[in-house]
């Protein structure tokens, strides 16, 4: 097995964007591009989760529809590549934090008329957290949208991210003829069309070409000419090691509905994003070049029928070789598992496979052995990093409202969290139930769950927390002490570890002040980190 060729093959990204900046459409141009789909619409965009709270249909529709579409995958001059699919809706955000656990880079959607979104920033946040490379891709360029200086500027101010612009809009919205590919020296020339991929291409040795003036006329060219003198007389050349590190993102504008700019897009991506790389547990590092295979479980979504409770774990390899019916180890559960019939995923299908390579993701049937974060290794006893949980932002506390039923309920609770539907935090004494989300939808996605896959009802009561910080101290007097004070305001986690619920900054003000010793957290791997570093 030639290891290192296939690691050198696969590229494994997700695209992320504010809800309508033009996600889906650009994912299946890509598939497009990759000819792992045969026309356009054959991606069911995530319309269903934008739909009224209480539609339910649409709901399972949705589940549905993302277990087929949660990777796809194709092969695109030689390259591997597998697309994470992640929720278009706000409220399944924590679902999208934790797809960026397994990519190892993602293309950033924004759309050139309404600029940086709220999504936008909560979703950079987290891959500056990671250290994920960036490419942005500024789409519906056919628009009358805002100025390619002053959308870079903007990113640049509210995503805390440098840019380097490596293809440059001649016009926009009606006046938009097209991009100058800055390295390729090209200019790519703009026909609307959402059926044909084929467009225009000019090479142009130098901007002061007069087919330059032909192509575009006189006025568009000066533009140009002035904009990128401007561009390289500011920007300092692209610098490949800083897109790595996350520090720097290059920069592409194009319109996905037609076609434009997505296949420089495409093959920038194949060049420049990283390959598998090394990944952190809480032992050591885990090289993907290691033969044991080692991978982790990223999501896991619920079969549509309840009359069959399996549910599809997916596991993202990291190192090795995964092979069909070969027994690995579970190293939460200290336990055994073969999977029969593992699937893998190309274009927007999937399929039974024999094996996989880092990178690759592997869909595993489970009866309910599996959380989210959960580690697969040959044997050795360690734990994938880097698979947070962040505080969510509404809270309820769940009630039984049918005590006939409390151990479905219990059960039922348990699994969806480990699904990842929610995060589940108890107060003891009283097993009081508090759940948190980012989203108001997801409370209906639980109670509609928990009665029709378990048979047991709840309501949820609203609680006045916006916040959850995980507690550290250095002291454990005073630990004792201000969990004894604060003792309702103290949930644990569902790996108990102690939390604290605040309602405003000032909660957590006061309480440092009267606490100095205490450390309060904004994600739950806050310990790990501090070991890693
Ligand atoms: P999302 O996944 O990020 O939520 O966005 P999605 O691709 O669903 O796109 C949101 C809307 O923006 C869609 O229109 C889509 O057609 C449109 N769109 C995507 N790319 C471009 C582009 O380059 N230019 C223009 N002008 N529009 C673009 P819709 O009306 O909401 O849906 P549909 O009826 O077209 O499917």
């Amino acid at each position: 097995m030639n290891y290192k060729e296939e690691i050198s093959k696969r590229r494994t990204f997700g695209i992320i964007s504010h809800p309508d900046a033009g996600k889906t459409t650009l994912t299946e141009k890509l598939l497009l591009f990759g000819g792992a789909i045969q026309k356009a619409g054959a991606v069911k965009s995530n319309k269903a989760e934008k739909t009224a709270v209480s539609d339910f249909m649409e709901i399972e529709k949705q589940r549905g529809i993302s277990v087929a579409t949660s990777v796809m995958g194709f092969n695109y001059n030689g390259v591997k590549i597998n697309i994470l699919d992640t929720p278009g809706h706000k409220d399944f955000a924590e679902d999208t934090y934790r797809t960026l656990t397994a990519v190892d880079s993602v293309i950033l959607v924004i759309d050139c008329v309404k600029g940086v979104e709220e999504q936008t920033r909560k979703l950079m946040a987290v891959c500056r957290m990671r250290h994920i490379p960036v490419i942005v891709f500024i789409n519906k360029m056919d628009r009358e949208g805002k100025e390619p200086f002053d959308l870079l500027e903007e990113i640049e101010r509210e995503l805390n991210i440098s840019t380097r612009p490596l293809s440059w809009p001649i016009g926009i919205g009606g006046t938009f003829k097209g991009v100058y590919q800055l390295y390729q020296k090209k200019l790519k020339l703009y026909a609307a069309s959402k059926t044909t991929i084929n467009q225009d291409v000019v090479d142009l040795d130098s901007l002061d070409n007069t087919l330059l003036d032909e192509k575009v006329g006189a006025s568009a060219a000066k533009q140009l000419r002035d904009e990128v003198e401007l561009v390289e007389g500011v920007y300092e050349p692209f610098d490949l090691s800083l897109y790595r590190t996350g520090y720097l993102a290059p920069v592409f504008f194009g319109s996905a509905i037609n076609n434009f700019g997505v296949q420089e897009l495409l093959e920038t991506f194949i060049e420049i994003a990283p390959y598998p790389q090394p990944r952190e547990t809480n032992i050591r590092t885990v090289d993907p070049e290691e033969p044991k295979f080692t991978g982790f479980i990223f999501k896991i979504h619920a079969n549509l029928d309840p009359n069959h409770r399996d549910r599809i774990a997916f596991c993202r390899v990291c190192s090795g070789e995964f092979l069909r019916n070969t027994f690995y180890y579970h190293t939460r559960l200290n336990k055994k598992l073969k999977f029969a019939s593992p699937t893998g995923f190309m274009g927007d299908s999937k399929s039974l496979i024999e094996e996989a390579w880092p990178g690759d993701v592997v869909g595993l049937y489970d009866s309910g052995n599996f959380k989210i974060g959960d580690t697969l290794t040959e044997g050795e006893q360690l734990q994938f990093l880097g698979i947070p949980s962040f505080s969510p932002e509404i809270f309820k506390e769940l009630e039984n409202t049918d005590p006939m039923k409390t151990k479905q309920l219990e059960k039922g609770i348990r699994q969806l969290i480990d699904e990842g539907v929610a995060q589940l935090f108890v107060q003891n004494p009283g097993n009081r139930k508090i759940v948190g989300t980012v989203g108001e939808l997801q409370f209906e996605v639980i109670k509609f769950r928990l009665l029709h896959e378990y048979g047991a009802a709840c309501v949820f009561r609203p609680l006045s927390f916006s916040k959850a910080s995980w507690i550290s101290c250095s002291s454990l007097v005073d630990l004792k002490e201000f969990m004894r004070i604060h003792s309702s305001i103290i949930a644990y986690d569902k790996d108990d570890r102690p939390v604290f619920l605040s309602s405003s900054k000032w909660d957590i003000d006061y309480a440092l002040r009267q606490f100095p010793t205490l450390s309060f957290h904004e994600n739950s791997e806050w310990q790990q980190q501090t070991i890693k570093t």
